[in-house]
C-alpha cells in the first residue's frame, strides 16, 4: 500500500478512475479466493491490491458502464441521483470470472453515503445469487464514517446460504498507518 494515490481522502481529485485505467484482473486456477472491488478514486484500490498480495487470491475490478467524474461533488451528485430512485449504474459483466471456482469472496468497496457504493450494490443486486453457499466478507474504505449499513445490504441481498462475516473498514487517510491492523484482518480471516 505504497503509492497510494494523491487524491486520498473525501475530497479526492478521482485521478484514479476507471475513466481511463484498463481494469485490474488478476485470475488463475490457483486459488479458491476471489477479490471483487470496486474503486472510483483509488484508495479502496490500494487496499485491493494489498489484500490480493497478501492473501495471493485472485482479483477482478469492477467497472461501470459510464465512469464516475473525476470532480468529487459531480460523483456526489451523481451517486445520488442514483441512489435515491435505487436506479444503480450500471457494471461490465462480460469480464467476470465464473464464480463458481470459488470459495470465498471479498468484496472492497468505497463507502457511499453510509452504504455499500452504488456500483457495488449493482454488483449484488444482480450477480449477487452466484455467491450461493460461499463465505463471502466486505472490506473498504471511508472518510471518518464508519461502515454504515453494510453488513445489513449483504445481509439482505445475498442468498441466505452465503456465510456472511464480519467486515473491515479503514478512514482512507490512516490507509497505510494502518496497514498491519488490515494484514491481521485478512490472515484471520477463516478461510482456506
Ligand atoms: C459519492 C460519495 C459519497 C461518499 N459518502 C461517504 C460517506 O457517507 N461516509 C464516509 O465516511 N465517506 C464517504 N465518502 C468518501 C469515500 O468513502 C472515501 O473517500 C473512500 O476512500 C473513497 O474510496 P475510493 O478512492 O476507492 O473511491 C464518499 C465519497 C463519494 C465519492
Amino acid at each position: 500500500m505504497t503509492n497510494l494515490p494523491k487524491g486520498c481522502g473525501a475530497v479526492s481529485d478521482g485521478a484514479d478512475t476507471n475513466a481511463k485505467n484498463k481494469p485490474m484482473q488478476i485470475l488463475t486456477n490457483d486459488t479458491r479466493t476471489l477479490i471483487v472491488y470496486f474503486s472510483r478514486s483509488g484508495n479502496t484500490e490500494a487496499q485491493a491490491t494489498f489484500a490480493q498480495e497478501t492473501l495471493t487470491a485472485d482479483m477482478v475490478e469492477l467497472v461501470v458502464e459510464s465512469p464516475y467524474p473525476a470532480n468529487y461533488r459531480a460523483s456526489v451528485e451523481r451517486a445520488t441521483a442514483e441512489r435515491e430512485p435505487e436506479e444503480w449504474p450500471a457494471i461490465i459483466t462480460k469480464n467476470l470470472p465464473d464464480f463458481s471456482k470459488y470459495d470465498n469472496i471479498l468484496l472492497g468497496h468505497p463507502i457511499w453515503a453510509m452504504t455499500i457504493a452504488n456500483p457495488m450494490r449493482q454488483f449484488l443486486e444482480t450477480v449477487g445469487d452466484q455467491l450461493a453457499g460461499k463465505t463471502v466478507t466486505s472490506f473498504s474504505t471511508n472518510a471518518g464514517y464508519g461502515n454504515g449499513d453494510t453488513q445489513m445490504v449483504l445481509q439482505a441481498l445475498l442468498p441466505k446460504s452465503a456465510k456472511i462475516l464480519p467486515g473491515y473498514t479503514i478512514h482512507d487517510t490512516k490507509l497505510e498507518s494502518t496497514r498491519d491492523q488490515f494484514k491481521n484482518w485478512l490472515l484471520r480471516l477463516p478461510i482456506d
